[in-house]
């Protein structure tokens, strides 16, 4: 079952700052993504790869082409012209992002920042609790900082719990910037696992990695971007 069409995608950046100057963020994307299915991007830097994720979550508007979400109920909603209230629903149920870096307010604990993920979606908070711990541990976050701020930990304890947020209740579509850009490669392997099982859950998924083992690993297919500018 199809999740997501990208149609002759185009987006250029106006630098307002510049006189409006344009600056080509990436030209001509044509992918598409099945339930279950990881695509990878891959390219140099600056080739536009985060820039593709961003304008599929809406966080940038589309220059032009298209951009088909199948949603749960099945309709077909083109997210480069949806609503913002179609956005944050679409963002809120059926679409996950998952940047390199962690974004949480302070004094929430590594456990709650993640548990909070399943209790929103009516999990109830005791075994969301105990389903969190699990996902750390498997993490290899020590046990000692569960009840702490991720706001502390280090970069790549930061980046673990991240993944921990962003995979632990998965969406229908995930998309995913260089999750582990800053993890060893057993912690690396440990999360490449993990998005197996999300696959087999029927998770859509599109990534981008830097660790081109687990890319290959993980990955369907891979779609090839060349450097624009
Ligand atoms: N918000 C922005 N404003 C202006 N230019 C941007 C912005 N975001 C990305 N770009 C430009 O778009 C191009 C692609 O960047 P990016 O998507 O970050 O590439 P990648 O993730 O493949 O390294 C680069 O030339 C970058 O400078
Ligand atoms: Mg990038």
């Amino acid at each position: 079952m199809l999740r997501l069409e990208v149609k002759n995608l185009n987006k250029n950046f106006t630098i307002h700052t510049q006189g409006g100057m344009k600056v080509k963020g990436f030209e001509n994307i044509n992918f598409s993504v099945k339930n279950g299915e990881f695509l990878s991007l891959f390219g140099p830097s600056g080739a536009g790869k985060s820039s593709i994720l961003k304008t599929l979550f809406r966080t940038y508007n589309t220059t032009k082409g298209e951009i088909l979400f199948h949603r749960d109920n099945k309709e077909i909603v083109d997210i480069s012209k949806a609503s913002e209230s179609e956005i944050l629903e679409l963002r809120h149920a059926e679409i996950g992002y998952v940047s390199q870096f962690l974004q949480v307010l302070p004094r929430v604990s590594a456990v709650d920042v993640v548990a909070q993920q399943l209790i929103f979606k009516g999990e109830e908070q005791t075994s969301s609790r105990q389903k969190a711990k699990e996902m750390l541990a498997y993490l290899s976050i020590k046990e000692e900082l569960f009840d702490l701020s991720p706001l502390t930990f280090s970069g790549g304890e930061q980046q673990r719990v991240n993944i921990a947020k962003g995979i632990i209740a998965p969406k229908s579509l995930l998309l995913l910037d260089e999750p582990t850009a800053s993890l060893d490669k057993n912690n690396t392997m440990k999360v490449v696992e993990k998005l197996k099982e999300l696959k087999k859950q029927g998770v859509a998924m599109i990534g981008i990695f830097h660790d081109l083992e687990a890319m290959e690993m993980i990955s369907d297919n891979i779609y090839k971007l060349k450097r624009v500018n």
